[in-house]
């Protein structure tokens, strides 16, 4: 018979206790520092609280805070300790003000249950990643539209069904992707907005008799408001996680398809680009290798992430309402899916600074003179021919389209969007406006948190 392990809520068996802490005193570690901020947003608010006797004086506040801003630098440099015994980082850190501080951290846990704790904490970590995966799709959008902007007017043949099918140019295919980025952009801001509503204070999801203030809590966690309702502040956990990997799919959709594309048109047969050496590796056996490893990875880390968006929707789907331990492990695929897209976006960022154009290649492309065809049943329908009869005349005469200029083609395409109708002030407008956008929540973010807990 094994003897159970004591731990702040009781004596559990240490098999049972082991199984289901399962990896928190890992994943807690990184929200240790942001469940430092919850719990000095709630003391303060304790602190506030009319009642009789107080359950805080403003020295005993000070005092916590004090020792809670220790904890949060102790995180930060990564040394902060949560044992088995503690099973998560809220625990550990009510034993540490604890035993800082005796009595006071005694009476910390008044009035929150630890499932609002961690939904607060958790929300206030996604928010911090968020602001960082936005930052990094804009930086990202802005490179493949940098690499558009240079090499704009390099013809290049459009495909459908990976077939050429019409002259387009390297600026079309570039800027597609940046702005299918900023576009998504704004999928990450609904996130954002989604997770920027504060769970504290719904307590176990069915409140507290005392007079908390919630609003309080909310706006000193920078939040724009609370969730209202008790039950729908506990029920959004697992639903946020859910919202937010859906998202970074959104990203990782588009990551892969660049990918993809970089591969196929680096290949030697192709060679319309060419991917930086350094982000190829070589063979043990051939040595005249470049493989492109990272485009390969990018296209499994889209798939991965894909698979956590399920892993999540699985977990959450058939839950009954309040909370079910099950919520705890979506903390992990929620922390995977963050640092797979913000890797991925990091890494192709690099990448697409590197990234070259063959302009020769891209024009040799053109040799086969069908993909000229429906450009030439346009010019017969500028002249007034019906464009079904253009159609057949020049299906039937493929062979006078050769030497047909792809640079003059494409000259003419000329309305929005076109290969020589892009708009490039348009999409430097969208990357200062993406920027705008962040800047502004984090400057809400880092004035309340500084002012809750010091920088
Ligand atoms: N580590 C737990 C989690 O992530 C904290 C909440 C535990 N709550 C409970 N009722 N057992 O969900």
């Amino acid at each position: 018979m094994k003897t159970d392990t004591k731990t702040v809520v009781g004596a559990i068996d240490p098999d049972v206790l082991s199984f289901t802490v399962g990896e928190d005193p890992v994943l807690d570690l990184r929200l240790a520092q942001w469940d430092c901020y919850g719990t000095a947003a709630h003391v303060t608010m304790l602190t506030a609280m009319d009642v009789t006797p107080r359950i805080f004086t403003a020295e005993e506040r000070d005092a916590i805070l004090k020792k809670l801003a220790d904890i949060r630098d102790t995180a930060r440099a990564g040394s902060f300790v949560i044992t088995d015994a503690d099973q998560d980082c809220h625990l550990a850190i009510e034993r540490n003000l604890t035993e800082a501080l005796g009595p006071l951290g005694r009476r910390v846990h008044t009035g929150r249950s630890r499932n609002d704790q961690v939904a607060t904490a958790v929300r206030l970590f996604t928010r911090d990643e968020l602001l960082g995966t936005m930052s990094e799709t804009v930086a990202l959008a802005e490179r493949l539209i940098g690499f558009a902007e240079k090499n704009r007017e390099i013809p290049m043949v459009g495909r459908t069904h990976l077939q050429p099918a019409m002259p387009s140019s390297v600026g079309v295919w570039a800027s597609a992707f940046g702005e299918e980025l900023l576009d998504t952009l704004g999928i990450l801001k609904a996130a954002y907005e989604y997770t920027d509503k504060c769970p504290l204070g719904s307590a176990a999801s069915y409140g507290v008799p005392l007079p908390i203030d919630r609003k309080l809590t909310a706006r000193l966690l920078g939040f724009r408001e609370p969730i209202h309702n008790v039950l729908a502040a506990g029920n959004a956990r697992g639903k946020m996680e859910s919202i937010v990997i859906s998202a970074l799919q959104q990203v990782m959709l588009t990551l892969s398809r660049l990918a993809q594309d970089l591969i196929l048109f680096s290949m030697p047969e192709f060679g319309y680009f060419s991917i930086p050496k350094e982000f190829c590796t070589g063979s043990s056996i051939m040595p005249q290798k470049y493989n492109p490893d990272v485009c390969e990875l990018l296209r499994s880390k889209a798939a991965q992430v894909c698979a956590l968006a399920t892993g999540v929707a699985g977990i959450v789907e058939a839950m009954p309402g309040g909370y079910n331990r099950d919520l705890q492990d979506t903390k992990k695929l929620l922390m995977e899916a963050l640092d797979t897209t913000r890797a991925s976006l990091r890494i192709m960022a690099r990448l697409v600074s590197g990234l070259r154009a063959d302009p020769v290649r891209l024009r040799a492309a053109f040799e086969e003179p069908g993909v000229f065809a429906t450009d030439r049943a346009l010019e017969l329908v500028a002249r007034g021919m019906p464009f079904r009869d253009a159609y057949h005349q020049v299906r039937d005469h493929l062979e006078d389209l050769r030497g047909m200029d792809p640079d003059a083609t494409i000259a003419k395409k000329t309305h929005e969007g076109a290969p020589f109708g892009l708009d490039f002030r348009l999409y430097a407008n969208r990357i200062a406006d993406g920027r705008k956008m962040i800047a502004d929540f984090s400057e809400v973010v880092q004035k309340a948190l500084s002012a809750l807990l010091g920088a």
